[in-house]
């Protein structure tokens, strides 16, 4: 029997400049409608890490930052919809604008259950920065308000994205095939 071949990157979905030019946009819209509140800027580990890097030095405003982290699938590549919070927020955001940065957004899961768990602590607001939306495979509805871009159902990696804790540090988003 053949044994199976390990995945491969694939074709670059978004080129480093390309990303470059969202985020820097992104970054713009969210600092003009955040601008004199101080928002909470909230990471979700570690596919956000990269993203949310670039994203705050696009925002000329005063901001604080924390995240979350989930346990992650393991080697999975498809989201179970079992989510753990492995580590919380530092700080209370009770009375405080929030916005979750998030990597990805796939079935919508974990990032629901981040909103419903976020939201039991009364922020003033909350909204949704996703770099990425894999909208064919919605299973929960969510708002994003804030989105880099729309992609199709193929798995992909780099800038913050990984399979099996891999290629989170690509500057570029690509496919990864034969997975
Ligand atoms: P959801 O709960 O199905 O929306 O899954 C969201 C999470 O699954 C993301 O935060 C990622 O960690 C992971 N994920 C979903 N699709 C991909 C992908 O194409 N590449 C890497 N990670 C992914
Ligand atoms: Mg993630």
């Amino acid at each position: 029997m053949a044994v199976a071949e390990p995945p491969r990157i694939g074709r670059v979905l978004i080129a480093e400049a390309e990303l470059r030019a969202r985020v820097v946009e992104l970054g713009r819209t969210i600092s003009r409608d955040y601008a004199g509140q101080n928002p909470v800027i909230v990471g979700v580990l570690k596919g956000a890490l990269v993203f949310m890097a670039d994203l705050i030095r696009a925002m000329p405003i005063d901001l604080t930052t924390d995240f979350m982290a989930l346990s992650s699938y393991g080697v999975e590549t498809k989201s179970t919809g079992v989510v753990k919070l492995a580590s919380d927020l530092s700080m209370p955001i009770d009375g405080r604008h929030v916005v979750l940065v998030e990597d990805i957004i796939d079935t919508g899961r974990t990032v629901s259950y981040l909103k419903r768990n976020l939201e039991t602590r009364h922020p003033k607001s909350l909204r949704l920065c996703a770099l990425l939306d894999k909208i064919e495979r919605r299973e929960v509805d969510v708002e994003i308000e804030y989105l880099g871009f729309t992609i199709p159902n193929v798995f992909v990696v780099g800038y913050g994205l990984d399979h099996a804790g891999l290629y989170r540090n690509l500057p570029y988003v690509a496919a990864l095939d034969g997975v």
